[in-house]
């Protein structure tokens, strides 16, 4: 049986942070943040829209895209760093607010990889024939954890919520390979701190990122029988674009084969490579019958890349 994305959404709060404005609130500028992020602007949530509201959101979204009732969904797997309250989690508060009156509900905590291991884990309950639908969602409200003080992360983080329906699709197609790791000693680099706060060690970050997307990717198409040249369409946690570039040169992707967001979102954790997704079927950037990689990395350290055939 294969098993693959029946449809996907997104959701944006409205509120813009662009760089000017943070050049207000540390001391920065929008010509460091362009040049060494890739960001120009990011999403903020306002105070009364949480986690779960703009999880809800995407999942309308790509239950409409999917044709699925959410009453027909069997399980709600939510990745995030920064759920409503740690219980009930934010897929309990989904499985009310969408009606999905039999879905079972779990939150996954794999950080900016959670996407990743939550499809992962879709397909695992859709082959063993125990489920047939499950809903995956990424959603962060990353300003409720960033250190509006700290130049060095605040800058790069941006609200926001992507989802996939997963489920069974034709003989060929959906999800082809997969990996999913884990280095645990790697965690110190990159936590949330007593404050609730996220502290991060960039440069030990940059360096494992810009190994670990390249070797993965070629990991997952290697798996199928294919090279990096087959790769039509790669989708990478969007972190910092010079990360995204090296990876891309690395696999000799060029510039139009990938998903970009960060310019517009900053860096979204779990959310960001789902809205990507999002994006990039709704604006015809993926075609049918496209070898797309979704390749992801983040805190724990934790990394993860799937190849799907379109
Ligand atoms: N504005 C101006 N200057 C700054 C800023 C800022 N916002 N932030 C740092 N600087 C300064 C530093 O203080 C430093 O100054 P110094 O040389 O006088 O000490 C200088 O810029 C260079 O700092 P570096 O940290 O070496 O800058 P670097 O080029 O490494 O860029 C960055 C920093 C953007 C954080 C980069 O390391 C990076 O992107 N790392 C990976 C981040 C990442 O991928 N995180 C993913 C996980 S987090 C998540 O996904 C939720």
């Amino acid at each position: 049986m294969d098993v693959g994305v029946l449809g996907t959404g997104h959701y944006l709060p409205t509120k813009i942070l662009t760089n000017k404005d943070m050049e207000k609130i540390v001391d920065t500028n929008d010509e460091w943040i362009r040049t060494r992020t890739g960001i120009e602007e990011r999403r903020i949530a306002e105070d009364d829209v949480d986690t779960s509201d703009m999880a809800f959101h995407a999942a309308e979204e790509a239950l409409k895209e999917a044709n699925v009732k959410a009453e027909d969904i069997d399980l709600i797997l939510v990745a995030t760093v920064t759920p409503d309250t740690p219980f009930p989690s934010v897929s309990c508060m989904l499985q009310d607010r969408l009606g999905a009156t039999k879905a079972a509900a779990m939150d996954i905590g794999a950080a900016c990889s959670g996407f990743m291991y939550g499809i992962v884990t879709a397909k695992q309950f859709i082959e063993t024939k125990a489920y047939k639908k499950v809903l995956v969602i990424g959603t962060e409200k990353l300003s409720k954890i960033t250190n509006w003080e700290d130049r060095g992360t605040c800058v790069l983080l941006g609200d926001g919520a992507g989802a996939a329906v997963i489920g069974e699709v034709s003989e060929g197609r959906g999800i082809l390979s997969f990996e999913l790791g884990a280095n645990g000693a790697g965690g110190k680099e990159l936590y949330q701190n007593e404050d609730d706060q996220l502290v991060m060690n960039g440069r030990e970050v940059y360096k494992f990122a810009v190994r670990q997307m390249p070797e993965s990717t070629v990991n997952v198409v290697e798996k199928i029988g294919h090279s990096k040249e087959d790769v039509d369409y790669l989708i990478p946690h969007q972190a910092n674009i010079r990360i995204m570039n090296a990876a891309r040169e690395r696999l000799g992707i060029s510039e139009d084969k990938m998903a970009t967001t960060i310019k517009k979102y900053g860096n979204n954790s779990s959310a960001s490579i789902p809205m990507a997704l999002s994006e990039s079927v709704k604006s015809g950037k993926i075609k049918d019958d496209d070898l797309v990689v979704l390749v992801g990395f983040g805190g724990g350290l934790t990394w993860g890349a799937v190849s799907l055939r379109w």
